[in-house]
């Protein structure tokens, strides 16, 4: 079974994990790489520092609506509703005991409005009102479709949202070698390491499939922030916890070393 599909159960093992993971389930950002200790502690206030680097990039202010796809424990929609106040916060995960956990640790305060809601992002339920933003933070990849999602947000976007995508983004260079990998090998290795309970299919694209998925919905790419190299420390700690077996070997240092020379680039993409 894949590390995150039992996160939760670790927790109460094991408090340390819980401060790395228990908020966001998403690579660590730091500002300068060569300060990163190698610790869980350190990798959760990276963890942090990437949700904060997301919110500030989208130029969130007091009285907006956001929501955030795949929101994980709700770690993104935390820091919003502890540092802003009079917003409309939702979000969406397919899995339900992710939505109780966020439930139970995020209350509204600072007179914000919280709500969880279990669903596909793919099939968003019906909302009382139209979003300022959308924020997808490293879930993308494993939704049934992108262009999908992307439908489903312009639907559900006040004209002029924004939509701010945070994924991995394959570069040119290997672009026809992954694709053929992909679908016979990579996508088990990967669902098999990292985790199968969301989707057991991932799909990673190039920053061109992202620009025609735009044109095909709607959305032009304002902005693409490259933070590839800010969140590499995440890979050496990660995989200390996940590498198991062979498999989870060649998955967790094949994705480092994809992600060391470039090939595979964490990206903050943003949509209006
Ligand atoms: C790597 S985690 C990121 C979680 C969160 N965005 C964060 O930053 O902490 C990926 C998340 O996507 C969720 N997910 C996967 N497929 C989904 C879908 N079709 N609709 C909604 N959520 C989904 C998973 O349950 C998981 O919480």
């Amino acid at each position: 079974m894949g590390y995150f599909d039992i996160l939760i159960e670790k927790f109460a093992e094991d408090p340390e994990l819980e401060k790395a993971f228990g908020q966001h389930i998403h690579w660590g950002y730091w500002e300068d790489p060569s300060q990163s200790k190698g610790t869980l502690l350190d990798f959760g206030i990276a963890a942090n520092n990437l949700s904060q680097k997301v919110i500030q990039l989208s130029g969130i202010n007091n009285g907006v609506s956001i929501l955030d796809a795949g929101c994980g424990f709700g770690g993104t929609i935390g820091m919003l509703n502890n540092d802003f106040s009079q917003l409309n916060l939702v979000g969406v995960n397919i899995d339900e005991a992710q939505v109780i956990r966020a439930r139970e640790i995020i209350k509204p305060k600072n007179d914000n409005y919280v709500e969880f809601v279990c669903a596909n992002a793919c099939d968003l339920p019906k909302f009382q009102q139209l979003f300022d933003y959308v924020i997808v933070l490293e879930c993308i990849f494993s939704f049934p479709s992108r262009e999908t999602f992307f439908q489903e947000v312009r639907k559900n976007l006040k004209i002029g949202g924004k939509l701010i995508v945070v994924d991995f983004i394959i570069n040119d260079k290997i672009y026809y070698f992954w694709q053929k990998l992909e679908k016979e090998i990579l996508n088990r290795l990967i669902t098999n390491t990292y985790g199968t309970k969301a989707t057991n299919k991932v799909k990673f694209i190039s920053l061109e499939d992202y620009k025609n998925i735009g044109i095909n919905t709607d959305f032009k790419l304002e902005k693409v922030i490259d933070i590839t190299k800010n969140v590499q420390p995440t890979y050496s700690i990660i995989n200390r916890l996940i590498i198991q077996s062979f498999n989870d070997w060649i998955t967790a240092t094949g994705l480092e070393y994809f992600s060391f020379f470039d090939l595979i680039k964490y990206e903050i993409l943003v949509f209006n």
